[in-house]
């Protein structure tokens, strides 16, 4: 069994993006700028954008954080969103989800400017990426393809199955593993709630793509000996024993899992740090003008 390292690959990412940027500002360019929007102060979200604004300065990148407060109108965030939009000093920007129930997360998603959506959520961008043309992918998937690269895990061919539907990974990811080339080519199952059979089904994966949301709900009968496992959860759950009171959980009982995997990613550590930097990457796409001028 191989430890799936993101925390290294995603260290190794930062640093060659780093360079990058030093290079484009040594020929008198300027720094890729992403901008975020944070409403409330949800604990998860706060995480992960404090995260996001370290990496940018990890990258060399110029950040903008954006904070409201939970009774923000939604009005007042899509003048915010149009601000950005025509800012030509920010090269893409993200607004951090789940929003308070009052907003429509998919009315601000479209009021994004497709160019400046380095989250990949816009439906231009995952139209584009559903039928392989050039675009922002959503950075969770993108993660898990530059991992299954970095370690050189034979997809062509495989058996992939992916748990969970959501729109930011089940169905990027799902989409992403069935198109040509490498990492791809695989024959890709989606399941959720309703599927039948679901260990039988689990059992057939070279590939496993845990992305459900619920803690170590994939247990050792579901796996395949030789698979590879990718665990996307990252669920907090009350750790008394923890400075924050809380651990990260994934969706894989990893200790049961681990010794029949040929790969498999830890939680934390696995594919949590390849998210923050395909958005990087994005983000430097974004700056050079790489995919739209
Ligand atoms: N919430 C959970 N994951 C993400 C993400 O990748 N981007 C944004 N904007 N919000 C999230």
């Amino acid at each position: 069994m191989e430890l799936i390292d993101g925390k290294k690959v995603s260290a190794d990412i930062k640093r060659e993006i780093a360079a990058e940027v030093e290079k484009i500002v040594a020929a008198g360019g300027r720094r890729p700028h992403l901008a975020a929007i944070l409403v409330g102060h949800d604990g998860g979200s706060e995480t992960y954008v404090a995260n996001k604004v370290k990496s940018c300065a990890e990258c060399g990148f110029v950040s903008s954080l954006l904070r409201f407060e939970d009774d923000v109108t939604e009005a007042r965030l899509l003048e915010e969103i149009h601000k950005l939009n025509e800012n030509p000093e920010v090269d893409g920007f993200i607004v951090q989800l789940p929003l308070p129930k009052h907003i429509s997360e998919q009315r601000l998603i479209e009021a994004i400017d497709y160019r400046k959506d380095v989250d990949g959520f816009h439906p231009i961008n995952v139209g584009r990426m559903s039928i392989g043309l050039p675009c922002f992918r959503s950075a969770t998937p993108a993660g898990i393809m530059m991992l299954l690269e970095r370690y050189g895990i034979s997809t062509s061919g495989a058996n992939c199955v992916v748990l969970g539907r959501s729109n930011i990974v089940g169905k990027p990811v799902a989409s992403l593993l069935m198109q040509k080339g490498y990492p791809g080519n695989c024959t890709v199952t989606v399941c959720h709630r309703d599927t039948r059979n679901l260990k039988e089904v689990c059992r057939n994966a070279d590939i496993l793509i845990a992305a459900m949301g619920r803690p170590e709900s994939v247990t050792a009968d579901m796996v395949k000996d030789g698979a590879t496992v990718i665990d996307v959860g990252t669920t907090r759950v009350p750790d008394a024993s923890r400075k924050s009171g809380f651990r990260l959980c994934g969706d894989v009982k990893f200790d049961e899992v681990a010794p029949k995997c040929a790969y498999i990613t830890p939680v934390p550590g696995g594919v949590g740090p390849m998210t923050i930097v395909s958005l990087m990457q994005n983000t430097l796409l974004a700056a050079k003008r790489e995919i739209y001028s």
